[in-house]
């Protein structure tokens, strides 16, 4: 029987090439979304892969929509915390909302999908959580103090949480794509855009499809081994 796998922000985006990706892996997705209706709709009638409308941020709201997708499809079995936001601003711009929102739902949405879904991955003894960070929150983005600060803490949630998994056939594990063609790289301005791809040494943006290859290769039976890994994927831009 096909196992179910969620993805956060899973209908735009790396989301969108994640949950498509697992869908031809053989999975049954359900692809979580915060606001854009018009683009889930046009996504689902695209691919047949239902959409389900609610922020991570909002804790209650997950535990409502994760009970409604596990009623649809079954247990949860693959948890991808993709969903994420920017709100860049040099520090001394940024306000407390651009640093809150971004806390929210790109660290404490990661708390909020995962923690309804844990017991009862414990208690089936098989889950997958696969947390999609990012370069900077490895190397530090000037403009991003939020951003990086709350994808750093990503990769600290991923190690502890494994840790705590592993007995119970959980693996967590975290993916860093580096900068990948989507509308949040597009938004950057175009200057310091053609600055940070002179820094790619393979020369280009990255591809959502190149980072969702990632997810079925974590999210597979046989990664029983991975656990508490990075996997970066950015061009070579940065090693760590
Ligand atoms: N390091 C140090 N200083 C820098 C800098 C850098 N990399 N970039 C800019 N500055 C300085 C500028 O020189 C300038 O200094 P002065 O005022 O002394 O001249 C000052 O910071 C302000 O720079 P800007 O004119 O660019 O300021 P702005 O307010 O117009 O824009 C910004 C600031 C919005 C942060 C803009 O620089 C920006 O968008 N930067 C890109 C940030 C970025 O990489 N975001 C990634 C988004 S994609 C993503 O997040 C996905 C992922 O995971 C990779």
């Amino acid at each position: 029987m096909s196992r179910v796998a969620l993805v956060t922000g899973g209908s735009r985006g790396i989301g969108a090439s994640i949950s498509l990706a697992l869908k031809a892996a053989g999975y049954k997705v359900a692809a979580n979304y915060a606001g854009n209706d018009e683009a889930a709709a046009k996504f689902t009638a695209e691919t047949g892969i239902p959409t389900y409308k609610w922020s991570v941020a909002d804790y209650d709201a997950c535990v409502a929509g994760i009970a409604r997708v596990e009623a649809d499809l079954g247990p949860v079995e693959v948890l991808v915390n993709n969903a994420g936001i920017t709100r860049d601003s040099m520090f001394h711009k940024m306000t407390r909302e651009q640093w809150q929102e971004v806390m929210e739902t790109n660290l404490n949405g990661l708390f909020n999908m995962t923690h309804p879904l844990w017991t009862g991955m414990r208690d089936r003894k098989f889950g997958r959580v696969i947390n999609i960070s990012s370069i900077n929150g490895q190397k530090g983005q000037a403009g991003q103090a939020n951003y990086s600060a709350a994808k750093a803490g990503d990769l600290g949630f991923t190690k502890a949480l494994a840790q705590e998994g592993a007995r119970a056939g959980i693996t967590v594990n975290a993916i860093c794509p580096g900068y990948i063609g989507t509308e949040m790289v597009m938004a950057v301005p175009e200057k310091v855009r053609d600055s940070i791809i002179a820094q790619i040494p393979v020369g280009r943006l990255g591809q959502p499809e190149e980072i969702a290859r990632c997810v079925v290769f974590l999210a597979a039976d046989d990664a029983g081994f991975i656990t508490g890994s990075t996997l970066t994927a950015n061009g070579g831009q940065f090693f760590v």
